[in-house]
């Protein structure tokens, strides 16, 4: 994946215009991966009917790809937490800033997260679901970073391995910014 990237000029009008971007992932790979997951998503939950956490704000686009791929019913919610203090760097402190509003007790869970990066975050979610009752948690995530996640449990559902780089697009920010752009793209050494 990470062999001859092609080069992204952010566009007049946006923050960081004219500033070159390597494509880590481009709008086809994400659509043909999404379909992929969704597909294995479909066939896992065929007799159940799970509620689909999305995880504010960067899951926001992953999520209503993934969903409406999907070839069964389900219920959706949302949670909001923060982890990142800086625009690039976590905290290593995890807040809730918004919660479910759904009774998860007895119920098949599925959160979906747009990057795992350190894995603070997930784990809190995890134990935060946990103390709830569910029938089951599962994880899915478009991005992980293997090289940095320190995690004691698996993710379910991985849509890609990405390199230690901080990333935007797709839904995923530099400091509230560049969400809409539609490729995964990394900023390149000193730059961010
Ligand atoms: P973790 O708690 O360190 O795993 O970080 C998870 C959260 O940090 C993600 O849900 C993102 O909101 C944010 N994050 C981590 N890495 C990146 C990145 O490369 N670009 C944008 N946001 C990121
Ligand atoms: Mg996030």
């Amino acid at each position: 994946m990470e062999q001859n990237l092609k080069e992204f000029t952010i566009p007049k009008g946006y923050p960081f215009e004219g500033k070159s971007l390597d494509i880590l992932i481009s709008e086809k790979e994400i659509k043909d991966r999404i379909a992929e997951l969704a597909v294995d998503i479909s066939e896992r939950f065929k007799t159940e009917k799970p509620i689909f956490i999305g995880v504010l704000n960067g899951s926001f686009l992953f999520y209503a790809d993934l969903l409406r791929e999907l070839s069964i019913d389900f219920e959706v919610d949302f949670l909001k937490i923060d982890s990142y203090g800086s625009a690039t760097k976590s905290t290593g402190t995890v807040r809730l800033l918004k919660d479910i509003s759904a009774n998860i007790t007895g119920r098949h869970v599925v959160i979906i997260e747009d990057i795992i990066d350190t894995g603070l975050s997930i784990q809190f979610l995890k134990q935060r679901m946990e103390n709830a009752g569910p029938a089951s948690v599962t994880f899915v995530t478009l991005l992980f970073k293997p090289d940095v996640a320190k995690l004691n449990f698996p993710i379910d559902y991985i849509g890609f391995n990405i390199p230690n780089r901080f990333v935007v697009g797709y839904g995923l920010d530099y400091d509230q910014k560049l969400r809409g752009l539609k490729n995964i793209l990394a900023f390149r050494e000193g730059d961010v």
